[in-house]
């Protein structure tokens, strides 16, 4: 059955001349039909330099809209309308205007996991795999405002010693990885190297080796020396991490930071996108062209990241 659904895709994403873009927290068999998987820096660079028409998102709804706002000539279908990102709705746009009028002289930050409202409201878009080094591009007597996150901005704090006024959002999967689960899982792998992402809490982060975005994981243990790894992420993406190391070992944190919605898109929703051209996804051209402005200024503050 999914021999014929993926052999459906392939025909339709020539006829659409699309291109498939997914998320490495991505169910393996959606990862395995891919044209390209990344993290959210690599997606955003994908997503503004290819030419195909269509673009299929195979992640979250901020993600599908970043694709959007980046490349408004392309069709961007997200196959799965309610994958959403419960941390990018921890802030909305009146609560960012609200937050900058109490701060009206400070540069506004915004992980890209936020809305299209919200960006169009930053200065600066960042990803995981940037937020360190953008942060560091900039005035260091500026006073920083960073949106939603509150441990990757702490992360950040941490990282480059600047002081910045954090917002209360965080990821409600990536918070249910526990600094006892880490523990545990080091006393029975002694030997193993703690990869986590920077949406973990401070206590896991405290317990990491190493604090990297999912493509940043991928690359540290295709380079590593070390055979055995505890991955402190969304579980999703082990599948990828086995599949490119297999004489490496890799085992879950926890067996339940699975994030439902990107857990939303299957191969039938793939087909189903394709054939009917659902769901578009598009911003409005006063939003988008403010939230370009801050996605393009983090791509061109780090062009080699
Ligand atoms: P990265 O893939 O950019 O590390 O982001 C993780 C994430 O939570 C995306 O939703
Ligand atoms: Fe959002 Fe967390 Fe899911 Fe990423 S893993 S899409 S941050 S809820």
């Amino acid at each position: 059955m999914s021999n014929e659904l993926i052999e459906k895709i392939h025909q339709l994403k020539a006829r659409r001349k699309a291109v498939i873009l997914v998320h490495n927290y991505q169910p393996g068999e959606i990862q395995d039909i891919a044209d390209f998987v990344g993290d959210s820096l690599g997606l955003s660079r994908e997503a503004a330099e290819t030419d195909a028409e269509t673009i299929v998102f195979c992640g979250v709804r901020f993600m599908a809209e970043t694709a959007a706002i980046l490349s408004p000539a392309k069709t961007v279908l997200l196959p799965e309308k309610d994958a959403g990102c419960p941390m990018a709705d921890m802030i909305t746009a009146p609560q960012l205007r609200e937050l900058k009028t109490q701060h009206p002289d400070a540069l506004v930050v915004s992980y890209v996991n936020t809305t299209a409202d919200v960006k169009a409201l930053s200065d600066y878009c960042c990803t995981s795999g940037n937020a360190v080094e953008l942060v560091n591009s900039l005035e260091a007597e500026k006073e920083m405002i960073f949106v939603p996150d509150k441990y990757l901005g702490q992360h950040v704090i941490d990282k480059t010693g600047r002081d910045m006024i954090l917002w209360p959002g965080y990821c409600p999967t990536h918070v249910i990885i526990s600094a006892d689960a880490i523990e545990k899982a080091k006393q029975k792998h002694p030997d193993a190297v703690v990869m986590a992402h920077p949406e973990c809490t401070g206590q896991v982060r405290a317990g990491a080796d190493e604090i990297l975005s999912t493509s940043g994981m991928l690359h540290f243990a295709r380079k590593s020396g070390a055979k055995r790894f505890i991955v402190a992420t969304e579980t999703g993406i082990i599948y990828t991490l086995k599949k490119q190391n297999p004489d490496k070992e890799f085992y879950r944190a926890t067996d339940n930071a699975i994030c439902p919605n990107m857990k939303k898109i299957t191969l039938e929703k793939v087909v189903w996108s394709l054939e009917d051209m659902e769901y578009k996804i598009t911003v409005a051209d006063q939003i988008r062209t403010k939230a370009k402005a801050a996605l393009d200024r983090m791509l061109a503050v780090l062009p080699g990241t």
